[in-house]
Formats: structure tokens, C-alpha cells, sequence
């Protein structure tokens, strides 16, 4: 399908690897040019390469912390006015809610709901004024189904949640749209992560902790970084214009209700 955006512009925040990239990748292969960034420089590097070389579009790296003014501010220099952003951060630890002083709740908060929310402020009146802007919010199927531990990622990605969500229908008749993206399981650095950690925890090897929660899935495996990227891209089609204001599960059928 020609997803009608080939010439576009996008910011993709947190895409050096895993489900950014993945956007980042299908973005590239609709033929929009990327701004793509993480902090690690080497890592971005060598992933911006790798896209200009599989779709020829050009893409500018820009090594930054997203949460920061000044990491905001690099990625704005380098693309002021796109027509596509993604939100995107890594996530808080696992912790016990008792755990987390002032500091960590506020840095939290920061991460998944101040952040994408600054960035929406910077560039949506430019898509507005453009008359098509594609806004796409990666956030964590714990926005409804919230889990023990990752609380500060669930408060603060529904935070993000409701609070778009009057902005996108303000926006929707210039014909800008405000998605959220729901991951479920996928299979990144991430989850690996979170299976290490388990293991370390519990002394389980760390494949036999995967197997079983793969086994609690409906579609019994995780998620794939490519298919989440290409329903992002689909999002930010012209073929989508009519999507906004929503929140998309991707998670295997891993929530139980029909809404
Ligand atoms: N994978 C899943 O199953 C899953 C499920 C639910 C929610 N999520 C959420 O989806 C998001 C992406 O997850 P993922 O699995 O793709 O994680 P990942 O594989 O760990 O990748 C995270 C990416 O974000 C970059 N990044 C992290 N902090 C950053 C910062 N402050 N500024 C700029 N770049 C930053 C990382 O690069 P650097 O480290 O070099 O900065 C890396 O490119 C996370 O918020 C995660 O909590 C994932």
C-alpha cells in the first residue's frame, strides 16, 4: 500500500533500537525523511546508517536526552516544522511504589508524559497551519491494564493519555491527528531486560521465564519490532486521517475486554 507520505518529515525520539527504530525503519520505507536520536551516539549512528542505506531517505542522527530542554531543543534544530512525530522515552525500573521518593516520580512523570507533551506544544501549530500533521505516542498497554511495579510508567503514560486526548479532537479538523500505541510484549532489549532482571530475582533461567510469559499470550509468542512499525506508519498515512484521539493495543490479545 502507498501510504501516501513519501516527501514527509518526521522526528522519531528514542530510535537508536527497538520499537522507535522499528517506527523509525517503516517510516523510512514509506520515503519520509527522519530526524532519529538516542543518547548513546555510536548506536544511533550506526542505525541511521543502516536506514539510509536499506531506503535511501535522509536521515540526520541527533545523540540527546529526549527529557531534557536541551535534548528537545537539538531535535527541533534539526527538523523545526515536521509533518510526523513520534513520542517516545524508555521507561522507569520496575520498583516498589514505596521506593520512589520525590525525585524519581517527578523524573518519571517527566519521561512519559512531560516530555511527548512539549514536543506536541512545539510542533503542532505549524501542522495545523500546514493542514496535515501525524502525531503518534508510544506509550505501554499498562495505560489499561496497569501493572505492579512499572506504576510510575501506568500513571504517567494514562496521564499523557487523557490529557492529549481533548487536544487531538481541537486539532482534528486541520487535519492533524494524536494516536497513542499500546504495546503489549515485544520481543526488544527492553523485555530482555525485564527477563533478566526476573531471573536474577528468582534464579529461573532467563528463557524458561520468556517461555512462560510468551505462553500467557493469546497469539503465544511476542510481539515483532517490524509489525509495530508498520502500524505506526499506517497511523501516520494519509489513509489514517480519519483515526484520531485513539489508543491502539498491540499485545497478542493479551487484554481480555472487547473494549
Ligand atoms: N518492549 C516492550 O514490550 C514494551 C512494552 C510496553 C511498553 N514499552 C515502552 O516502549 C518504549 C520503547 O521500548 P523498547 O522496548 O523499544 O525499549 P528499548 O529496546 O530499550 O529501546 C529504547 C530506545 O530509547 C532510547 N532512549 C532511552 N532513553 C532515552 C532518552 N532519555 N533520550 C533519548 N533516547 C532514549 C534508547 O537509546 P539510548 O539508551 O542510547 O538513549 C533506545 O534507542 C519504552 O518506553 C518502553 O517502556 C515497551
Amino acid at each position: 500500500m502507498d501510504l501516501g507520505i513519501r516527501g514527509r518529515t518526521a522526528i522519531v525520539c528514542a530510535s537508536s533500537q527497538g520499537l522507535g527504530l522499528a517506527c523509525a525503519r517503516a517510516l523510512a520505507e514509506a520515503g519520509v525523511s527522519l530526524v532519529i536520536n538516542g543518547r548513546n551516539r555510536a548506536a544511533l549512528d550506526r542505525s541511521a546508517e543502516e536506514i539510509r542505506r536499506a531506503t535511501g531517505v535522509h536521515v540526520t542522527p541527533v545523540a540527546a536526552d529526549v527529557s531534557t530542554v536541551e535534548g528537545q531543543e537539538a531535535l527541533l534544530a534539526a527538523c523545526r516544522t515536521p509533518d510526523i512525530l513520534i513520542n517516545n522515552n524508555g521507561g522507569p525500573p520496575y520498583r516498589d511504589f514505596r521506593e520512589l521518593d520525590r525525585q524519581a516520580l517527578l523524573s518519571g512523570v517527566t519521561m512519559n508524559m512531560v516530555t511527548p507533551i512539549e514536543l506536541i506544544q512545539r510542533v503542532i501549530d505549524s501542522m495545523a497551519k500546514r493542514g496535515f500533521g501525524r502525531i503518534v505516542n508510544i506509550t505501554s498497554s499498562s495505560v489499561k491494564m496497569p501493572l505492579a511495579g512499572l506504576d510510575l510508567s501506568s500513571g504517567a503514560r494514562a496521564g499523557l493519555t487523557a490529557f492529549v486526548a481533548g487536544v487531538a479532537r481541537n486539532f482534528a479538523g486541520k487535519n492533524v491527528t494524536i494516536n497513542g500505541l499500546l504495546p503489549g510484549s515485544f520481543d526488544t532489549q527492553r523485555l530482555r531486560g525485564i527477563f533478566a532482571a526476573a531471573s536474577k530475582k528468582t534464579g529461573k533461567p532467563e528463557s524458561e521465564i520468556a517461555a512462560q510469559a510468551a505462553a500467557e499470550i493469546p497469539a503465544k509468542r511476542f510481539g515483532t519490532p517490524a509489525e509495530f512499525g508498520q502500524t505506526c506508519a499506517f497511523l501516520c498515512s494519509v489513509h489514517a486521517s480519519y483515526i484520531t484521539g485513539q489508543n491502539i493495543l498491540l499485545d497478542g490479545g493479551a487484554y481480555p475486554g472487547a473494549f
